[in-house]
């Protein structure tokens, strides 16, 4: 392989020695190779910012989009900032390293399967995927309390200065339509996301309950509205390559070490975006 590619990956989480470990070993094949961090780099700004910056190194361009656990306020984390203003001093952070984020341009990929429009998305979740049988919200989270599965964002992930995520969730959503119909109607996308942008892929999770942290239905249509030649998202840990309408959706987490050190037949990674594979 000499001819540069696309890469992505998602879901480093690197608090774990183990990830740690796999990351070390993540290195471009040649020196045009790019790669995108599609969330959940880790929890502490310190540790988002040396791993962005050790990836940059090593490739010719990381394009990063957040990832519920990057914007998470956790106690042990020194940075004191929570929601809107958490995210922009990461973006500031990725830009002071040379790397691009939702508030950035959108990078044009030129080499083998370009020229695509790559755009690094930011839309969050506003709880409308359901559960199977229930019809609100309110119910929704109310069995997922009783039942005991409830994402950590419900206490870590302020909205800040937004009433609710639903409310910060809209507010992205109306921004990055704006960004993406503002893109040349030419060429075709790859759209990265932490979250899934439909809700497909969420059908196969152990705890469907769960889904009400994974996306929102206000997006569901975008890789047939915009074009996209591939969907990279992360965020389940459930790594694999799905069709929708004829549109490639990569789910590229590396994910916990409990979930991946068990399995007998590894998920390519970084998963190749473009070239794509034959
Ligand atoms: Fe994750
Ligand atoms: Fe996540």
């Amino acid at each position: 392989m000499t001819e540069p590619r696309l890469l992505a990956v998602s879901d480093l989480h690197m608090g774990y020695a183990d990830n740690r470990r796999v990351v070390d070993r993540l290195r471009p094949t040649t020196e045009g190779d790019w790669l995108i961090v599609a969330g959940d780099v880790g929890e502490k700004a310190a540790d988002i910012e040396r791993t962005l910056a050790t990836l940059r190194q090593r490739f010719a361009a990381v394009l990063w989009v957040p990832g519920n656990h990057e914007l998470w306020s956790h106690p042990s984390d020194p940075l004191p900032l929570r929601g809107e203003p958490r995210y922009r001093h990461l973006v500031e952070l990725c830009r002071g390293v040379g790397v691009s984020t939702p508030e950035d341009p959108y990078p044009i990929w030129r080499g083998a399967g370009g020229p695509v429009t790559l755009a690094p998305l930011f839309v969050l979740y506003d709880y409308t995927f359901l559960p199977p049988g229930v019809h609100t919200q309110q119910a929704a989270l109310e069995l997922a309390y009783e039942t005991g599965i409830v994402c950590a964002d419900e206490q870590l992930l302020y909205p800040d200065p937004y009433p609710t995520r639903e409310a910060w969730c809209r507010a992205r959503v109306e921004y990055t339509r704006q960004r993406l119909d503002a893109c040349d109607p030419g060429l075709p996308t790859v759209l990265i996301n932490h979250f899934p942008v439909t809700r497909q892929p969420t059908l196969v999770l152990r705890y469907p309950q769960f889904a009400q942290w994974c996306g929102t239905e206000l997006t569901g249509d975008w890789h047939l509205r915009y074009r996209a030649a591939a969907v990279v998202y992360g965020h389940l840990h459930i790594p694999r390559t799905t069709f929708e309408d004829g549109v490639r959706f990569e789910e590229v987490s590396l994910g916990y070490p409990r979930e991946w050190r068990p399995r007998s037949k590894p998920a390519e990674w970084p998963r190749q975006i473009l070239p794509v594979p034959a």
